[in-house]
C-alpha cells in the first residue's frame, strides 16, 4: 500500500467532517469568485451603463443577470450602485463565514488523526520486542512520536485545507474565466503545462533531503533526551564542552542541509509567481488587442473583470505549485512514522495461547540464548526447580545470570531449548499471564513520576492504602515513607523526592510483594542495602518466600546460604549446582567465591 493511500485512510473516521470541509471549501471559493464578478455590474453602473446587459454578454454576466439580475437593476444609478455594493459585502461576509468553517474543520481533522496516529504509534511500541528498545536511541523514538507525527499534520493539513480548498478555487476562477472569455482563457492554460516542467526539478531535489532531516531532527531530540538522563556523569566529569561541541556540530550539520533544501523549496514561489506575471501579461497584450481592434470582441468592463480574476489566481496556482516541495518533509515524517508501525510486534497475547498456571516445577532444558544473533551467553542450561523452592544464581559478572532469569517471563525467546511450567513449555501460555505468576525486582530499579502510592501500586487501580503500606512494611519501606513529607502521596521521581539507592530497592520490593506472586525474582534486589536494611528486608523475603518460589541472583554469598538449590554460572554455563554445604565441600568456584567474600 503506497504511502499517500495510507495517509488517506487515516481521514476514513472523520468523513462526515471532511465532506463538510469539502461543501464549504467549494461553496466559499464560489463565493470567492462571484465578488469578482460582481466588478462588472459595478463598473457598468460606474460608467453609466444598466448594470448588467439587457442581451447578449458573456456567459458570467449572463448567470449573473439570472441571479441577482432583479435586485442590481433596479432603478435610478446610484440605487443600484447601492445595491450591487450591499450583494458584494453579502457575498464577500458569507463566503468568510464559510472559510472559517472549512478551517475550522480541516483543523478538527488534522488534529484527530495526528491523535490517533500518535496512540497507534504509542501502542504500537509496547508491542515491539525488548531488543528494539536496545537497537534504537530513545530520543529517535520521542522524535516519531511526537514530531513526525506532527509533520504528518502538515500533510493533511496542506492535502486538505491547502490542496483542496486551492484546488476547488483554481476551478471555479478558470470556470468564471472561461464564463468570460475563452479565448483569453486559452492562452492563459496552454502556458500551465510549462509551470509543472520547471517546478519539478526543485521538487526532486527537497523530496531526496527531507528523510535526511527528518533522521537528523532525531538525532538531536536524541542528543537532549540524553543528556538529561546522564547530567550528573556529565558534571562528574567536566564534560560540558565536549557535549556542547558535539550537540553544535549536530545541529549544524542539519542548519546547512535544511539551508540546502529550501534554496530549491523556497524557488518554487517566486518562480511560480513570475510566470504567472509573465502570463498576465500576455494576456493583457492579447485581451487589449481583442477589446480595441475593429472587430472589438471584449468589452472593457469584461476584461478588467478577467485580469483581476487572473491575478486572483496567481495565488491558488502558486501555493499548489508549492504544494509538492512543502508535502516533502511531512512525508518524510509520514515515513518514519510507518516505519515503525510496519515492525512486527512480538508482544502481546496471540490466539492459541493459553492463560499459564503454576503448580508444580520450573524446568529449563538444554536453553541456548544469544542477543540479536550475536555470540551465545547462555550454553545449554538445565535447570529444575520445585514449587517453594528458593533458587539461587550466582557466579561472576557477566556469566548471565540477569539473561537467565529475563527468559522466564518470555523477556526473551530462548534461541534454543524450552523452558517449561508443570512440564508446559512457557511459549504456549500468554505472555500476561504468565508475567502475572511473577514478582520482578531487577537490577536497575525503576520508579516512575509519582506518587510512592502509585509507584508500589503501579498498573493498578484495586490496590487500597492498607494493602500497599502492608507490602512496604514487609519491604522495610514503611518507616521512610512515613518519614517523607506528604507519606506514601509524596512525588518520587524527576520532580519529586529523590530516594536513595537502597530506599529505591525497597520500594521495588514492595511493588513485587504486594501482587503476592507465586513466583518471585529477585535480581541483586538488596544489593544497595546496608547490612542491617538487608537483613531486615531479608527476613522478610525469607518470610515471604516460605509459600513462594523464587529465584535469588545475589553477589553477596551470605544471603543466598539458605537456599535450597544453588546454581553457579560462568560463562553461560552451569558449572556447580547443589545446596551450600555440598557446594562448599566440593571446592569448586562457589567455595572459592565464597571464601574470598568470607576470608579477610
Ligand atoms: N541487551 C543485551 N544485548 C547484548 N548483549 C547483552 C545484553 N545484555 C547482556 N548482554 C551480554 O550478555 C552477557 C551476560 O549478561 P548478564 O546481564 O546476563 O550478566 P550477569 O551475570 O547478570 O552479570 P552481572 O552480575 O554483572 O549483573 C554479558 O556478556 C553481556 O555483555
Ligand atoms: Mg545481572
Amino acid at each position: 500500500m503506497g504511502r499517500s493511500t495510507r495517509l488517506l485512510l487515516l481521514l476514513r473516521p472523520y468523513t462526515p467532517l471532511f465532506v463538510a470541509n469539502l461543501v464549504t471549501t467549494v461553496v466559499a471559493s464560489v463565493l470567492d469568485g462571484v465578488t469578482f464578478v460582481l466588478l462588472i455590474p459595478f463598473l457598468r453602473t460606474l460608467f453609466g451603463q444598466e448594470a448588467l446587459p439587457a442581451s447578449g454578454g458573456s456567459a458570467v454576466e449572463r448567470l449573473l443577470a439570472a441571479v441577482v439580475g432583479p435586485v442590481l437593476g433596479a432603478g435610478a444609478p446610484h440605487a443600484a450602485l447601492r445595491n450591487v455594493v450591499l450583494v458584494l459585502l453579502g457575498t464577500l461576509v458569507l463566503k468568510n463565514v464559510l472559510a472559517y468553517v472549512a478551517a475550522l474543520t480541516s483543523v478538527a481533522i488534522q488534529e484527530n488523526v495526528v491523535r490517533d496516529l500518535r496512540v497507534r504509534l504509542f501502542e504500537h511500541l509496547q508491542a515491539l520486542s525488548l531488543g528494539f528498545f536496545q537497537r534504537t536511541r530513545g530520543g529517535q523514538l520521542l522524535a516519531r512520536v511526537i514530531n513526525d507525527t506532527d509533520q504528518v499534520k502538515t500533510a493533511i493539513t496542506a492535502a486538505l485545507a491547502s490542496l483542496l480548498q486551492n484546488v476547488s478555487l483554481i476551478v471555479v476562477y478558470v470556470g468564471i474565466l472561461v464564463g468570460l472569455s475563452w479565448r483569453l482563457t486559452l492562452v492563459a492554460l496552454v502556458c500551465a503545462p510549462l509551470l509543472v516542467l520547471i517546478v519539478r526539478p526543485m521538487v526532486g531535489k527537497v523530496r531526496r533531503r527531507s528523510r535526511e532531516q527528518a533522521d537528523q531532527r532525531g538525532e538531536l531530540t536524541s542528543l537532549v533526551s540524553e543528556l538529561v538522563a546522564s547530567i550528573k556523569l556529565v558534571r562528574a566529569y567536566v564534560a560540558e564542552r565536549f557535549e556542547a561541541d558535539r550537540f553544535r556540530t549536530l545541529a549544524d550539520r542539519y542548519r546547512k542541509g535544511v539551508l540546502r533544501a529550501q534554496r530549491y523549496a523556497l524557488l518554487t514561489s517566486p518562480v511560480s509567481e513570475v510566470f504567472a506575471g509573465g502570463v498576465i501579461v500576455l494576456i493583457f497584450a492579447v485581451g487589449t488587442r481583442l477589446a480595441l481592434g475593429q472587430t472589438a470582441v471584449l468589452r472593457p468592463e469584461v476584461l478588467i473583470a478577467f485580469i483581476a480574476v487572473a491575478l486572483r489566481l496567481m495565488s491558488p496556482v502558486k501555493s499548489v505549485a508549492n504544494y509538492p516541495t512543502a508535502m516533502a518533509g511531512a512525508l518524510a515524517a509520514a515515513d518514519r512514522v510507518f516505519e515503525v508501525l510496519d515492525l512486527t510486534p512480538e508482544e502481546g497475547d496471540r490466539p492459541g495461547e493459553v492463560p499459564a498456571r503454576f503448580e508444580r516445577c520450573i524446568e529449563y532444558r538444554g536453553v541456548t540464548f544469544s542477543y540479536n544473533g550475536q555470540a551465545p551467553v547462555l550454553h545449554g542450561v538445565d535447570l529444575e526447580v520445585r514449587r517453594g523452592q528458593v533458587a539461587a544464581v550466582v557466579g561472576p559478572s557477566g556469566a548471565g545470570k540477569t539473561t537467565l532469569v529475563d527468559l522466564l517471563p518470555r523477556f526473551y525467546e530462548p534461541t534454543g531449548g524450552t523452558i517449561l511450567v508443570d512440564g508446559v513449555p512457557i511459549t504456549r501460555f500468554t505472555r500476561s499471564s504468565l508475567r502475572s505468576l511473577m514478582g520482578i525486582v531487577s537490577q536497575e530499579t525503576i520508579l516512575l513520576n509519582d506518587t510512592v502510592f502509585a509507584n508500589i501500586a503501579y498498573g493498578r487501580s484495586d490496590f487500597t492504602l492498607d494493602q500497599v503500606q502492608a507490602a512496604a512494611r514487609a519491604a522495610n519501606a514503611d518507616a521512610f515513607v512515613s518519614q517523607l513529607p506528604e507519606g506514601y502521596h509524596t512525588l518520587l521521581g524527576e520532580r519529586g523526592t529523590r530516594l536513595s539507592g537502597g530506599e529505591r530497592q525497597r520500594i521495588a520490593i514492595a511493588r513485587a510483594l504486594l501482587r503476592d506472586p507465586p513466583i518471585l525474582i529477585l535480581d541483586e534486589a538488596t544489593s544497595a542495602l546496608d547490612m542491617e536494611s538487608e537483613r531486615l528486608v531479608q527476613e522478610a523475603i525469607d518470610r515471604l518466600m516460605a509459600h513462594r518460589t523464587t529465584f535469588v541472583i545475589a553477589h553477596r554469598l551470605a544471603t543466598v546460604q539458605h537456599a535450597d538449590l544453588i546454581v553457579v554460572l560462568a560463562d553461560g554455563r552451569i558449572v556447580e549446582h547443589g545446596t551450600h554445604a555440598a557446594l562448599y565441600a566440593a571446592s569448586g568456584l562457589y567455595r572459592r567465591l565464597h571464601d574470598l567474600q568470607f576470608r579477610p
